[in-house]
C-alpha cells in the first residue's frame, strides 16, 4: 500500500457530501468508510468503485447511527435499560443488525454505554442510566446482538462501544462539556462498561467529544494506549467522534489542524470521522519524523483485520433485491414486548390500574397520546412514524371493543402553552370513568446537544394535570420522555403513574397492553428520579459523607425567621428538597407484590478465589402473575478508599404466579468485590460486607459476611 492508501483507509467521509467528490477519493484508494448511506443501489454502486476502480480494491465499511432500531424502532436504550432484561437489549439489537445490513450498514455508533448520573444532560436517553455493572450487562448484550455470533455473518453489524470515556459526565449536563473524573472514578466507575465491551468482541471503540482533567479523549494515549490497548488487548479499531479531532483545536489543546492530526494518531485513534486532519497533514508529519510510519501501520492493520474478519473482501455487496426484512411480525412483536418490559409503575393507589370490567368509558387526553414521531425518541433517523402504533390507535383497535374512548388532546405538543382546550380534556374526564393523560417531552428535547435545565413538564402539561384531578375521577398518567422528568406534583396528583420513556414503534400497543392488564408491569428505574433538577447530580451509589443525611424530609417551612446559626442536624441534606430522590434507582411496582425471605450465603467468610453462592425465597402475594427484577447489591464497610453505600452487583427477573414461592439464587465471585484502591491497584480488600437481595436500592434484606486475605 501507498502511504496515501494507507491514509485513506483512516479516513471516513460522510455520503451528505458531494458525490462527484466521493467518488473522485473513493477511486483514489483515500475513503475507507463512509457514514450515512442507506440507500443499497447506491451502497453498491460506490462500493464498486472502491472495488473494481481503485488500485487495491479495498471494499468500504457502511456506517450509520442505528441505535435504537433501524426501520423497527425499540425503545430508547435508557427504556432498555429499565427492563433489566440483557436478552431485551440484545433482539433490539439483533433486529436493527438484520434490517440494517440489508441495506448494506454493516457498522453500527452503538451502544452507547456512557455511565449517565445528570437527567439534564439529553443524551441520557441513549444510555443505561447510572450504574456500572447495569450498563457493563446491557452494553455487552447490545454488541451480541448487533455482530451476532460471527462478524462475518451477512448480517453482522459492527458495534462501535461509545463514548470512550467519560462523556455522561458532561459538567452541568451541557453537552460536549469538560469532565473532572479522577483516575479511580473513571477505573472504578467509567471504564468497566467498556471494559465489559472489549471482552464481549466489540469491533470497534469510539472517542468521546469532551476533554477529561483537560486532556480531550481523541488526544488522549493513556486511555487509547495504556487502557484499551495494553491493559484490555483491544483488537479492533478506534474511530474518532464527528470532527472530535479537528475539535481539539477550538478545545485549545492544539494548535491547528496538523496539531490535532499528530497528537491524534499518535494516542491511538485509527480512523477519523468526517474531519480532514489525517487526509491533509499525516504526510507532512511522517515526513518531519512527528508520526511514525509504525502508527500509520498499526492504525490501517486495526482497521483492515476487521474488514477481513467481516467477510468484506469476500461478499463486498449486498442483495438489492432481496424481500424486505423492514418490519416482519417478528420484528414488530420483539419491538412490543421490548416497550412492555420498559415500562415502569411508578405509582398505583387503590389497584388503579389495571383498567377494570366497570370501567366503560375512559377518556384519553394529553399530547403524547397520539404523536407516533415523538414516541420513537431521539437518534431515530430511518423510523417511519406511519408505521408507528400510538396508544390512541392501539386503544382503540385492541379495546375499542370493551370501552369508549373519548379523545381530547388539550395541548398540540408538549411545549403547547394554549390552556384553551384543557377545559374540553376536563369535560371529557367528566363524562368518563377514568382518565388516561399521555404526556411527557417530544423526541427533539432529548438527544445530542439537546440538554436542559429544567426537567419539569414543559408547556401547559401541569396545569392540564391539575385540571384533571379536579375532575374527580381515577387519573392515569403516561409519561413518554427519553429522560427521567421531575413529576412530582403530577405524582401526587394522579391515581397511577406509568413511565414508559420513548416506547418505539410499538408502544401504544404496549402501553394498551400494561393498562388494561393483558401484561404486567416490571420495569425499574435505571437512574434514580430526581425530586428537583438541584438534586443533580443524585444517584444511588454514592460515598458517604462524614455526616450522612439523617433528615429525609424538607425543612424550608419549619425554620423559623430569624433563626441564626441554630443547627439544623449539620447532615448532607437539601433544606427544601431532603435527602431522597423522587424514585430511587431499582424501583418499579407491579400490579401484584412481592415477598423477600430466608436469606442465605454460602458462608460468612470467604477468601477472594471463591464464589458466593446466595439464595432467598422470593414469593408473589398478590392476586396476579407477575414478574419481580430481583436485585442484590453489596457494600464494603471500610476500604483504603470510601466506599459506595452500596453497589448492584446481580439481578434477575422472575415470574410467578400468584401464592408462588421460588427459591432464587446468585451466584458472586469475590473477586468483582475488588475496586481500584489507594495504591491504584485493583484488588478485593479484606474486611466486612453487607449484602442486600430486594425489589430496589432501598428496600431489601441483608446479611454481613467477611473476605479474608
Ligand atoms: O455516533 C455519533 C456520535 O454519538 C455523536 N456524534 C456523531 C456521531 C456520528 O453520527
Amino acid at each position: 500500500m501507498t502511504l496515501e492508501e494507507k491514509i485513506g483507509q483512516m479516513n471516513q467521509i460522510s455520503s451528505y457530501g458531494n458525490l462527484e467528490e466521493m467518488s473522485r477519493l473513493i477511486k483514489k484508494g483515500e475513503v475507507g468508510s463512509i457514514l450515512n448511506e442507506i440507500d443499497p443501489v447506491r451502497v453498491n454502486a460506490l462500493q464498486r468503485l472502491a472495488i473494481e476502480e481503485s488500485r487495491l480494491g479495498i471494499p468500504l465499511l457502511i456506517a450509520r447511527d442505528v441505535i435504537h432500531g433501524f426501520k423497527t424502532i425499540f425503545p430508547i436504550p435508557l427504556g432498555q435499560a429499565a427492563s433489566f432484561n440483557p436478552q431485551i437489549a440484545e433482539d433490539g439489537a439483533r433486529v436493527a443488525a438484520i434490517e440494517a445490513t440489508s441495506v448494506g450498514v454493516r457498522w453500527t455508533f452503538a451502544p452507547m454505554i456512557d455511565i449517565s448520573r445528570d437527567a439534564r444532560w439529553g443524551r441520557i436517553a441513549e444510555s443505561c442510566g447510572e450504574d456500572t455493572y447495569l450498563t457493563s450487562v446491557m452494553g455487552a448484550a447490545m454488541i451480541k446482538g448487533f455482530q451476532g455470533d460471527s462478524l462475518n455473518d451477512p448480517t453482522s453489524m459492527l458495534a462501535c462501544a461509545k463514548h470512550f470515556v467519560g462523556y455522561g459526565a458532561a459538567e452541568g449536563g451541557r453537552d460536549y462539556n469538560s469532565t473532572h473524573i479522577t483516575e479511580r472514578e473513571l477505573r472504578n466507575v467509567y471504564l468497566p462498561p467498556f471494559e465489559a465491551a472489549t471482552k464481549q468482541g466489540a469491533a470497534t471503540f469510539m472517542t468521546s467529544f469532551n476533554d477529561n482533567d483537560g486532556i480531550p479523549s481523541s488526544g488522549n494515549p493513556f486511555i487509547l494506549k495504556t487502557v484499551l490497548r495494553n491493559e484490555w488487548g483491544f483488537k479492533g479499531f478506534v474511530v474518532s467522534d464527528w470532527a472530535s479531532i479537528k475539535e481539539m483545536v477550538n478545545h485549545g489543546f492544539c494548535a491547528d489542524d496538523k496539531d490535532a492530526a499528530m497528537k491524534a494518531v499518535n494516542a491511538g485513534v485509527d480512523m477519523e470521522m468526517v474531519s480532514y486532519t489525517y487526509m491533509n497533514n499525516l504526510k507532512d508529519l511522517i515526513k518531519e519524523g512527528k508520526v511514525s510510519e509504525k502508527a500509520i501501520d498499526d492504525a490501517v492493520r486495526n482497521i483492515l483485520r476487521i474488514k477481513f474478519r467481516m467477510g468484506l473482501f469476500d461478499k463486498p455487496y449486498i442483495n438489492e433485491k432481496a424481500t424486505s426484512v423492514m418490519y416482519t411480525p417478528e420484528n414488530l412483536a420483539k419491538a412490543k414486548e421490548a416497550a412492555v418490559q420498559s415500562a415502569i409503575l411508578l405509582k398505583n393507589d387503590k389497584n388503579t390500574l389495571p383498567i377494570n370490567a366497570s370501567v366503560r368509558t375512559i377518556a384519553v387526553v394529553g399530547p403524547m397520546a397520539d404523536a407516533p414521531y415523538e414516541q420513537m425518541g431521539t437518534w431515530t433517523f430511518d423510523g417511519e412514524k406511519t408505521k408507528t402504533q400510538t396508544p390512541l390507535q392501539a386503544l382503540k383497535q385492541f379495546y375499542g371493543d370493551k370501552v369508549k374512548i373519548i379523545y381530547e388532546p388539550a395541548l398540540a405538543f408538549t411545549r403547547d402553552k394554549n390552556t384553551a382546550n384543557i377545559a374540553k380534556a376536563v369535560n371529557a374526564a367528566a363524562n368518563a370513568d377514568l382518565v388516561l393523560a399521555f404526556v411527557g417531552e417530544e423526541a427533539i428535547l432529548s438527544g445530542e446537544a439537546h440538554s436542559l435545565a429544567d426537567l419539569h413538564l414543559k408547556g401547559a402539561q401541569t396545569t392540564l394535570i391539575e385540571a384533571l384531578a379536579k375532575a374527580g375521577k381515577p387519573l392515569v398518567t403516561i409519561v413518554m420522555a427519553g429522560r427521567p422528568l421531575t413529576i412530582e406534583k403530577e405524582t401526587q396528583l394522579s391515581n397511577s403513574v406509568l413511565y414508559s420513556f420513548h416506547p418505539g414503534t410499538m408502544g401504544g400497543p404496549a402501553i394498551a397492553d400494561l393498562l388494561f392488564g393483558k401484561s404486567v408491569p416490571s420495569g425499574k428505574t435505571p437512574v434514580t428520579f430526581p425530586k428537583e433538577v438541584g438534586q443533580i447530580p443524585i444517584y444511588y451509589n454514592h460515598n458517604n459523607t462524614g455526616r450522612p443525611a439523617s433528615r429525609h424530609e424538607t425543612l424550608l417551612d419549619s425554620i423559623p425567621v430569624e433563626a441564626g446559626q441554630t443547627s439544623l442536624g449539620c447532615t448532607s441534606f437539601y433544606l427544601d428538597a431532603g435527602f431522597d430522590p423522587l424514585f430511587p434507582f431499582g424501583y418499579g411496582l407491579s400490579y401484584t407484590t412481592f415477598q423477600y425471605s430466608n436469606l442465605k450465603i454460602s458462608s460468612k467468610e470467604f477468601v477472594p478465589k471463591d464464589e458466593i453462592t446466595v439464595t432467598f425465597d422470593l414469593k408473589n402475594t398478590g392476586n396476579s402473575e407477575g414478574t419481580e427484577v430481583a436485585q442484590l447489591y453489596v457494600r464494603d464497610k471500610v476500604g483504603s478508599v470510601v466506599r459506595p453505600v452500596k453497589e448492584l452487583k446481580r439481578f434477575t427477573r422472575v415470574t410467578l404466579k400468584p401464592g408462588e414461592t421460588k427459591n432464587v439464587s446468585f451466584k458472586l465471585p469475590v473477586e468483582e468485590l475488588a475496586f481500584w484502591n489507594i495504591d491504584m491497584n485493583r484488588v478485593v480488600e479484606p474486611g466486612e460486607f453487607t449484602l442486600w437481595v430486594g425489589t430496589n436500592s432501598q428496600e431489601g434484606i441483608s446479611v454481613d459476611f467477611k473476605v479474608k486475605d
